[in-house]
């Protein structure tokens, strides 16, 4: 339990803060937990209350920096190897044998955004698969873009050494050819590490989003599910603008864009979804 009281009057301001800021939305019974996520910022930077610190990230000349702190406390960055295995087979037995058709013949360069990737896992367990598929033999080059808004995740996925717990769901084949022992945790091979390029990037700035590549496969999964209606628009907006003409975009199972935008047409694959640029 956090030492420090965060008033409504104060919560409410400091989630519309964080709202304007990244998308990601607060309901009022959360405010309990935005009071302990944001405790120890509090006492790193020497205040007294949430009301100071509320200042300190609207006005004090070390903002920018704060907000990275900022991201990296609130955001939920769960994710493991080979989440959702049901929804990766859909992805490689339907989505990307039809993406790789519709790519003009003289294009042989597949790229792919995996947005909002925390510690790297889910863009690793991507390229893995890739070369699983045997893409490099059939003469394709894959490019894959990693970015996520917390910094401290960026950090963490570049090194690419994991703990027991990421690889739970990881088939042992996969773990013998794809990852090293170490003392320090499991290792991800060099080659898998070359082909996944990091990027610190806010989903909810366009300007941010404009550095990303122009892709044929977004993964966005489990990322929207802080969002509301608004901020799932406006990010489908910026996924709209980055995706090539036929790209797909894959969001979490929970998650749907039904009644939300008509930007994206689903397409059931085995039982999931996923999304075509319309
Ligand atoms: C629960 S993790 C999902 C990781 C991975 N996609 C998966 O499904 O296993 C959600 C990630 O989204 C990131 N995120 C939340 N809001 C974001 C935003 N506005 N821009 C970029 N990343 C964001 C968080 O930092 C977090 O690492």
């Amino acid at each position: 339990m956090s030492k420090y009281k965060m008033n409504k009057a104060v919560f409410l301001q400091v989630r519309d803060f964080i709202y304007e800021h990244c998308g990601i939305y607060f309901n009022e019974n959360k405010i309990y937990l935005l009071e302990d996520r944001l405790s120890h910022r509090i006492e790193e930077r020497k205040l007294s209350s949430y009301e100071e610190y509320l200042y300190f990230l609207q006005y004090d000349p070390k903002r920018p920096e704060e907000l990275k702190s900022l991201y990296n406390s609130i955001t939920t960055n769960e994710t493991s190897f080979f989440r959702d295995p049901t929804q990766l087979d859909a992805f490689k037995t339907g989505a990307l044998p039809m993406v790789l058709e519709a790519k003009k013949p003289h294009d042989k360069v597949l790229r792919i955004w995996s947005a909002g990737c925390s510690t790297g896992e889910e863009p690793y367990t991507l390229a893995m698969m890739l070369v699983e598929e045997g893409l490099f033999m059939k003469g394709w080059r894959v490019e894959i873009l990693a970015s996520d808004i917390s910094d401290r995740v960026i950090n963490s996925a570049k090194k690419a050494l994991y703990p027991e717990y990421s690889i739970r769901n990881t088939p042992a084949a996969i773990m013998k050819k794809y990852f090293t022992k170490t003392p320090e945790g499991y290792q991800v091979n060099n080659e898998i590490k070359r082909m996944v390029r990091f990027l610190n990037i806010n989903l909810f700035d366009s300007g941010q989003v404009r550095a990303a590549l122009t892709a044929d496969i977004i993964f966005c999964r489990n990322v929207i599910i802080y969002f509301d209606d608004d901020s799932k628009r406006k990010v489908m907006g910026h996924f709209h603008d980055r995706l090539t003409d036929s790209g797909i975009l894959v969001l979490g199972f929970s998650e749907t864009l039904i009644n939300l935008t008509r930007a994206f047409r689903p397409k059931g694959i085995n039982r999931c979804v996923v999304y075509q640029k319309a």
